[in-house]
């Protein structure tokens, strides 16, 4: 899981372009970072373990000289973040003659690495991405092999490329992978097979990047590869070929509506905390979805026979909120199912008569896609929610909607899940339409709360962000949390879990309240930190009695409430407010803020990035 950004130009020097492009990908991993450029026939090189700023600061990444260039920020997979284990990945000759930036896995390294020394090739690191280099240089200095096919190259696939071509044959696994060579100084080769990979063309040359806020800068014309697909970028040219039969492909550049401040903090600390407030925006913008094609995918969802959900972390929390939506709203069973579980729990249950509902922000997670995989070859259909168009989720669904989201760099989800809730809830909302379940009155009520969403977040931010700044200051020293909700709440509560858990590294427990006196409530002791989220609604009652026997126990209680909901006040030790007014169906989206700032603040209380939290990348494309 890393980020490659690479371009060639008519007249810039790359290398300056290539460091920032690279710190817009730094949320995809972060523990070295490279560069190569080519100049007068030789490739220069900088590269080391540790963030790009620090790397920068030791031997200043923006002098190395060229037009040409390829840069990598990482995260680690087969090998220890160091020096030789960087990217850009050379092969053997001196000086070196091949350079490639890689994100994903090669499965089959290892037999491929036993196979390139035996003919003679010495490994420098212990990544799996050196085996690209060498196969590359192989290729292109060997003899024609009767099983090869060197000398069936279509017209205009050069020596350069076709060893390209040959090596990537060879590969198993995941890549989007980009190469250059003093062979053929004039040219980025780059190819992609299940790794995100996105061209962007502009006057001024032509750039390839992991995820489109590297290049945002210098074009918003953009064309998302796809799989199995290679693309040879010159200074003012390209062209793509399939992997398979080396046959030109034609396709036109797209015109993003990303702006370049979209993808940068606007003045605020941290991504994420622009992020956070960038949700009353956000959320208007979903709002905007056009109704056919809400209406097309509950067409799908009104017919099938069984729905399955399926995501991870973040987006797997806003589909579990929106089963109960469904249940409630629509009378839609549905099952949300963790992606990398489904496998296990349904490869041979699944079949043409299910529906699969996959929710991911970034349209690239691993175990989402195997389980759409996995989905697809049982026949079953496939709908598709996401904020990255052109992503393969956005490929392999038969339906998808776009949530609309803009670019979310922060590494952890925020404005991406109160969007995705946003859509569900319209979602449900439709469905109810058609299946005529619930009176015109109750869907009119309800679409005027969507509506009213985006200012009831705004005035939550407002209102309560010193307050819950107070709040982290006072809680910042504890060891462990627990958040509890009954119904909907369940995913608040895991989803502010699991926010507090991966910023400021406090290792906490969320379930539903009902279930803390068959055993968790034993953790309790004076003075306990216990957060519970309690909309108005069928749940409040009971819920109301889980707060006592905590309360019981000397817990120290924390209410995310409805504004001026004087019993839970008078129960709670602190309590947060939220604007009256939200059915508890609908609660999540606004019930979630407060402890996403939360989150944040204990984060930036204790001293961590929250940005970046350790071991973790935005996009997670291995499995
Ligand atoms: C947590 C977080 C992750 C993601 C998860 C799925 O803050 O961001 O748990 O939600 O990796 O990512 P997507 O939605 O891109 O599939």
């Amino acid at each position: 899981m890393c980020g490659i950004f690479g371009c060639i130009c008519k007249a810039d020097n790359v290398a300056p372009l290539i460091h920032t492009g690279l710190k817009r990908l730094e949320y995809r991993g972060y523990d070295s970072v490279g560069e190569a450029t080519i100049e007068d026939g030789k490739l220069f090189v900088k590269k080391d373990a540790g963030k790009i700023d620090e790397v920068h600061l030791k031997c200043n990444l923006d002098d190395l000289p060229g037009r040409i260039g390829i840069g990598h920020t990482r995260w680690a997979t087969h090998g220890a973040p160091s020096s030789v284990n960087a990217h850009p990945q050379f092969g053997c000759s001196s000086p070196p003659r091949f350079a490639v930036v890689h994100n994903g896995i090669i499965e089959n390294f290892a037999e491929l690495k036993r196979e390139l020394e035996d003919n003679g090739h010495v490994f420098k690191s212990k990544t799996d991405t050196e085996v690209v280099a060498h196969l590359i240089e192989e290729y292109f200095i060997r003899k024609p092999q009767p099983d090869e096919r060197r000398n069936t190259e279509p017209a205009g696939v050069s020596k350069f490329e076709a060893a390209v071509f040959k090596s990537l044959s060879r590969l198993e696994g995941s890549y989007a992978l980009a190469t250059i060579s003093t062979h053929e100084p004039d040219k980025i080769i780059c190819a992609r097979n299940e790794s995100p990979l996105v061209l962007g063309i502009s006057e001024k040359g032509r750039f390839f990047a992991s995820d489109v806020p590297a290049f945002l800068p210098l074009t918003k014309s953009a064309i998302f590869m796809r799989n199995g697909e290679l693309a040879v970028l010159k200074r003012t040219s390209f062209t793509i070929r399939r992997l398979s039969d080396r046959r030109i492909i034609s396709r036109e550049p797209k015109l993003l509506d990303w702006t370049p401040e979209m993808a940068e903090k606007k003045g605020y600390p941290h991504f994420m905390l622009k992020e956070i407030h960038e949700q009353p925006e956000s959320l208007r913008n979903t709002l905007r979805l056009q109704d056919k094609y809400l209406n097309l995918l509950t067409t799908f969802l009104d017919r099938a026979h069984e729905v399955i959900m399926v995501a991870c972390g973040t987006s797997y929390h806003a589909c579990l909120a929106a089963s109960y939506m469904f249940s409630k709203i629509s009378y839609l069973a549905t099952h949300p199912v963790i992606a990398s579980e489904f496998s296990e729990q349904h490869s041979k249950s699944a079949n043409i008569d299910s529906t699969i509902l996959a929710v991911s922000q970034s349209g690239e997670t691993a175990d989402t896609l195997a389980a759409v995989e996995t989905a697809r070859q049982r026949a079953a259909t496939i709908l598709g929610l996401t904020n990255v168009v052109g992503s393969t989720l956005t490929r392999v669904s038969r339906v998808y909607v776009v949530q609309q989201s803009g670019p979310e760099i922060g590494v952890a989800a925020t404005k991406t899940f109160t969007s995705q809730l946003s859509v569900l809830s319209q979602l449900a909302t439709q469905l109810a339409k058609k299946r005529g379940k619930i009176s015109t009155e109750e869907i009119d009520l309800l679409e005027e709360k969507i509506k009213l969403i985006p200012e009831m977040v705004e005035q939550t931010i407002t209102s309560q962000e010193s307050k819950i700044s107070s709040l982290a200051r006072k809680f910042r020293d504890e060891k462990c949390f627990f958040f509890l909700g009954r119904g909907i709440s369940v995913a608040t509560a895991l989803e502010a879990r699991l926010k507090l858990m991966e910023l400021a590294y406090v290792p906490s427990i969320a379930f539903p309240a009902g279930e803390s006196k068959h055993g968790p409530i034993s953790l309790i002791q004076p003075g306990f930190p216990v957060f519970f989220i309690c909309p108005p609604g069928e749940t409040r009652k009971t819920l109301m009695g889980n707060i006592s026997e905590m309360k019981a126990r000397e817990a120290n209680i924390i209410a995310v409430c409805e504004e001026g909901d004087e019993e839970i006040i008078q129960l709670a030790d602190d309590y947060v407010e939220v604007p009256r007014g939200i059915p508890e169906v609908l609660s999540p989206i606004t019930y979630v803020v407060p402890l996403q700032i939360f989150a944040y603040r204990m984060a930036t209380e204790k001293g961590y990035n929250p940005d970046m939290p350790r071991n973790l990348a935005k996009s997670v494309t291995v499995r």
